[in-house]
């Protein structure tokens, strides 16, 4: 069996689907690697080390793929209708294996292509959230890392500290952090916040996230009605809220931000746009220097304000929308998007000859296989048609 490790193509992709680590354990189970040259450059691996790990350096993605049967890589293949490069789907071969973030339920026309193209396309983010699964949740491993990069990223534009401090020439007040939406990203920025030295409160619409956000030493602050109690999916997603319950959120968003000096944006709706909660109003509210950090954006934004891949300035306030958070932490974030994929893969790999067998009983690979054999499968794809 053959795994290809491909070079990422998008502007602001710098991780790697695989490094030396997991290309050492890949080879250990018989499995060989083909990474194409320079696909670890951007997160700091060099062509050496994953030679060394065992792995054939391929001079460019053809060569790559050529008699590959997984192909490893971390975002999804650039499409015909995108102008961040060549179409890479082109490039697969039917039969082939593709495992990465797919982005399905947004994208769902490249779900048609991949099963017209023959690709048995394994999404990831589809992962079931199961404690047998952990390992292999790239959004957690993700997520995380995003929601503590954000704090930095806000430090950077803010032109004050965050810790109270006193000093002889007089005190310097803490800064008040506000994050909205307490999820794996949302939870590590108040912990980092936290560890900074702000004075931190957060809001959600799960009531579990309460005590999570006070565990952190956080205030916890939230519309709690009777539609909250039913606000968590089975899967422990938010779901989308009522017209009346966004309002009555407004009013209390409204309140609560123009007392901050930071806010951090991280709520999203599984398929869904990324809800808006923070307006124009609000962010007129908010006294000059201040700062927003929207990780929503590439989801449509929580803040009507933030542009993809942009700082922008609105009334001395500051509105930071950089895509792809995770990748500005590349050499982490790849380590651990890594091993979540070795983590998937390895349980279905006979250790004697290295082949590969996909047990479709087994819920992290039925729970993240969108086509195969030239079919949509994915149930959550077919109920989206219907
Ligand atoms: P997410 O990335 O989908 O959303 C981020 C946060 O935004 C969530 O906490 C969500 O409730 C919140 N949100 C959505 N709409 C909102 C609104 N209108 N106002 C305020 N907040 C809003 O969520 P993430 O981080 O993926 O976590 C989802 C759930 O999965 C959590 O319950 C988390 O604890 C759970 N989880 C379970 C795992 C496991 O068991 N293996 C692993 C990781 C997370």
């Amino acid at each position: 069996m053959k795994i290809a490790v491909m070079k990422e193509r998008r502007a602001d992709e710098r991780r790697v689907a695989a490094t030396p680590e997991t290309v050492k354990k890949f080879v250990g189970l018989g499995v060989d690697i083909v990474v194409e040259a320079g696909a670890g450059g951007a997160a700091h691996i060099a062509d050496s080390e994953f030679q060394e790990a065992g792995a054939v350096i391929a001079a460019d993605a053809a060569a790559a793929l050529d008699g590959a049967d997984v192909v490893l890589k971390v975002r999804r293949p650039i499409m015909d209708d995108e102008d961040e490069g060549p179409n890479e789907l082109a490039q697969l071969r039917k039969g082939q294996a593709l495992v990465a973030m797919l982005n399905p339920l947004i994208r769902r026309s490249d779900c048609d292509a991949y099963a017209a193209a023959g690709i048995d396309a394994y999404a990831m983010e589809l992962m079931p959230r199961i404690s047998r699964a952990q390992s292999m949740d790239v959004l957690s491993s993700q997520a995380n890392l995003a929601g503590y990069k954000a704090v930095l990223d806000a430090t950077e534009e803010y032109d004050r500290a965050l810790p109270m401090m006193m000093t002889a020439a007089g005190t310097i007040a803490p800064a008040k952090i506000f994050v909205m939406g307490a999820g794996v990203a949302g939870l590590q920025a108040i912990a980092t916040a936290r560890r900074l030295g702000a004075v931190v409160s957060a809001t959600d619409v799960r009531p579990v996230a309460k005590e999570q956000v006070q565990s952190l030493g956080a205030k916890f602050v939230m519309v709690e009605d009777e539609e909250t109690a039913e606000a968590e999916t089975a899967a422990g997603y938010a779901k989308e809220m009522s017209e009346e319950y966004q309002k009555k959120q407004a009013a209390l968003i409204a309140e609560t931000i123009s007392k901050q000096d930071i806010v951090i944006c991280t709520a999203l709706i599984p398929g869904r746009a990324a809800p808006t909660l923070v307006d124009e109003a609000m962010v007129a509210s908010m006294r000059p220097g201040s700062v927003i950090v929207d990780l929503a954006v590439e989801n449509g934004g929580n803040c009507t304000l933030s542009k993809m891949g942009e700082v922008v300035e609105t009334n001395g306030v500051k509105i930071i929308g950089h895509s792809n958070f995770p990748a500005r932490l590349a050499v982490d974030a790849s380590n651990l998007y890594a091993r979540n994929l070795f983590n998937f893969l390895s349980p279905h790999i006979d250790g004697e000859n290295g082949n590969l067998s996909f047990d479709f009983e087994d819920e992290t690979v039925s729970g993240v296989c969108l086509t195969r054999d030239g079919a949509i499968i994915h149930p959550m794809l077919s109920e989206k048609e219907s």
